[in-house]
């Protein structure tokens, strides 16, 4: 097998969209027309939720006019976001068929797909035409891949002059082992989390300047506990706090845990104690390409 089939099988699930479904219909939502706060952030597979999409893309200077690249687009959440926010045209791409499948799903459902589209690929072999994008981002999947050099010259072929690409991605900050399983990765062989030093190297490399970073650790920890507290401060209220607790009985109520699984409390134990000892951190960089 190789490093990207076992990627995507650590995210496999196998019935997330009917389960997502039976948890919006379960908290009164109507599936067949569904708006993007309704999943409560079920949809953001990243620390922070949809407040780390929205900071993120703050950055932007999205415009209608532009076409962004969401690179391992995940459940589609960030991409949706990030049209609704500005008008811009997204397409998403993902290793996993089966996020794929359930983010055109969902954006159909949500009326977006008139701008938002998904297909399943790789991060380092993009295949779109050089040249063919305004914008790209990359939340939380730095971390599934080894190659990052691929990966940003892969991405710097793709962007128009001028252009920026956005990471926020779980980067290493000081020494320690990684406690497995983490939301990424079951294990060593899927997690190539690097630190920041790694990226800049590599965006430089590919031709990138940058212009922006920022480590969010302080903000990531924050998240996790309104999110333990129910305050829920990744998106609407409560969005958090009902990923992290077990669900007395029926369907598991909606939050960023059910894409993670029935590990999902292990998984973000683990990473909130990485967090906490500063062993990792989550970490914006904006990137440049050429005039
Ligand atoms: C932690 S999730 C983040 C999803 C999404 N970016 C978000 O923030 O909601 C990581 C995603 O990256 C995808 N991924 C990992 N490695 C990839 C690769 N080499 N190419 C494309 N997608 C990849 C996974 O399938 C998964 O959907």
């Amino acid at each position: 097998m190789t490093t990207d089939q076992d990627v995507a099988l650590h995210y496999r699930h196998g019935t997330l969209l009917q389960t997502l479904l039976a948890a919006a219909t379960a908290m009164g939502k109507d599936p067949a027309r569904l708006q993007p706060a309704d999943l409560m952030g079920a949809d953001e597979f990243h620390l922070g939720g949809v407040r780390a999409t929205r900071d993120l893309a703050a950055q932007l200077g999205l415009t209608p006019e532009m076409h962004l690249l969401d690179i391992g687009s995940g459940l589609g959440g960030p991409a949706r976001q990030l049209a609704a926010m500005s008008g811009c045209r997204v397409t998403g791409i993902d290793l996993s068929e089966e996020f794929v499948d359930l983010a055109v799903d969902l954006t159909d459902r949500m009326g977006l797909a008139d701008r938002v589209a998904f297909r399943q690929g790789g991060a380092t072999a993009l295949p779109f035409p050089a040249a063919s994008f305004d914008r790209a981002t990359l939340l939380h999947v730095g971390m599934n891949i080894a190659d990052k050099r691929g990966l940003t010259q892969s991405v710097h072929r793709l962007l128009r002059p001028g252009a920026l690409f956005a990471i926020y991605d779980v980067m290493r900050c000081g020494l320690g082992a990684l406690d497995f399983p983490l939301p990424w990765a079951s294990g060593p062989d899927t997690s190539f989390v690097e630190p920041a030093e790694a990226y800049r190297e590599a965006l430089t490399e590919a031709g990138f300047t940058i212009i922006a970073e920022r480590n969010r650790a302080r903000f990531a920890l924050e998240s996790l506990a309104a999110a333990r507290d129910g305050r829920g401060s990744s998106g609407p209220p409560s969005a958090g706090s009902a990923s992290l607790r077990p669900a007395p009985s029926g369907p598991p109520p909606l939050g960023p845990g059910i894409a993670m699984g029935a590990s999902a409390g292990r998984k973000i134990a683990n990473l909130t104690s990485l967090l906490e000892r500063g062993v990792v951190a989550p970490v914006e960089m904006i990137a440049k390409s050429a005039d």
